[in-house]
């Protein structure tokens, strides 16, 4: 797949997007994002993708949506042009998994796209923050629903509010990220994790996705059912008789993602 403002490749049965607009800090624009809802339609599409890393440069994974294309926005253009669901919408509709590998700024719109993802993994100069109210705006991509769930509310309102930005430390305590990694490893550890998830059967991890996913959208006992009818149908699955034949052989299960 060829883009410009993006790198859309594969390694191995891992899909890897690296946001490419270095000179604007990666800022994203509606190319760039209707540029990584083609690459995942594309991932999603293809069978012998199992897992996705979504990446930006060293000195940022994206500082945010670009300011200068909706600095002359009237209300009626970011109404009528469905601002931000149009294409954003799309990463959290991706049924595979996909890890954020963030280095450098990940700000307001970038902030809002890692925690799209499923898992962040920062490297240790990674810096989080929704510094929207110093433009006279809001998060508008999630940041005031999905830092609150991820961080509790004292942390979000702090960064929201003061616009300050959180260090990988912090993140990482506060449970925005799962893993805090030298910068020069980040892509190989990001990549590491996409691969081991892509090693197992694809239908059960999308149905853990799923289901974890669930956790935020529903009561307790609500989201224990939908656990347990996902996993009953689990048992429909060959790879279900494959992982724990392997187990009971005491050999590696090769599955087959069905
Ligand atoms: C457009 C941006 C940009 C952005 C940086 N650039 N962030 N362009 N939109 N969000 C551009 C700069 O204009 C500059 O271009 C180049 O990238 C390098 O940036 P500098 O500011 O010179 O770098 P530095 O001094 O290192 O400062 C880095 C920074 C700062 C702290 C990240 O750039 C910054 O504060 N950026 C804005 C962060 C922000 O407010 N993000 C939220 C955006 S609103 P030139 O041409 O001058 O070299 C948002 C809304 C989300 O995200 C809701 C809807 C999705």
């Amino acid at each position: 797949m060829s883009f410009e403002l993006i790198i859309a490749e594969t390694r191995g049965r891992v899909g890897l997007i690296t946001l490419n607009r270095p000179k604007a800090l990666n800022a994203l624009n509606d190319q760039v994002m209707d540029e990584i809802g083609a690459a995942l339609d594309g991932f999603e599409a293809d069978d012998n993708i199992g897992a996705i890393v979504i990446t930006g440069s060293e000195k940022a994974f994206a500082a945010g949506a670009d300011i200068g294309a909706m600095a002359s926005f009237s209300y009626m253009d970011a109404y009528k042009g469905d601002y931000i669901s149009r294409n954003w919408e799309r990463v959290k509709t991706c049924r595979k998994p996909i890890i954020a590998a963030v280095a450098g700024f990940a700000l307001g719109g970038g902030c809002e796209l890692a925690m799209m993802c499923d898992i962040i993994i920062a490297a240790d100069s990674a810096k989080f923050g929704q510094p929207e109210v110093k433009l006279g705006i809001l998060p508008g991509a999630g940041g005031t629903q999905r830092l609150p769930r991820a961080v509790g509310k004292a942390k979000a309102m702090d960064l929201c509010l003061t616009a300050r930005f959180m260090d990988a430390t912090e993140a990482e305590k506060a449970g925005l990220v799962s893993r805090v990694v030298p910068a020069d490893t980040l892509l190989d550890e990001a990549l590491a994790a996409a691969e081991t998830i892509a090693g197992f059967s694809l239908p059960v991890v999308m149905m853990i996705k799923e289901s974890v996913n669930r956790a935020f959208e529903s009561s307790l006992n609500e989201g224990l059912l939908f656990e347990r009818r996902v996993f009953h149908s689990a048992f429909a699955l060959n790879d279900q008789k494959e992982g724990m034949a392997a187990f009971v052989e005491k050999r590696k299960a090769n599955f087959r993602h069905d």
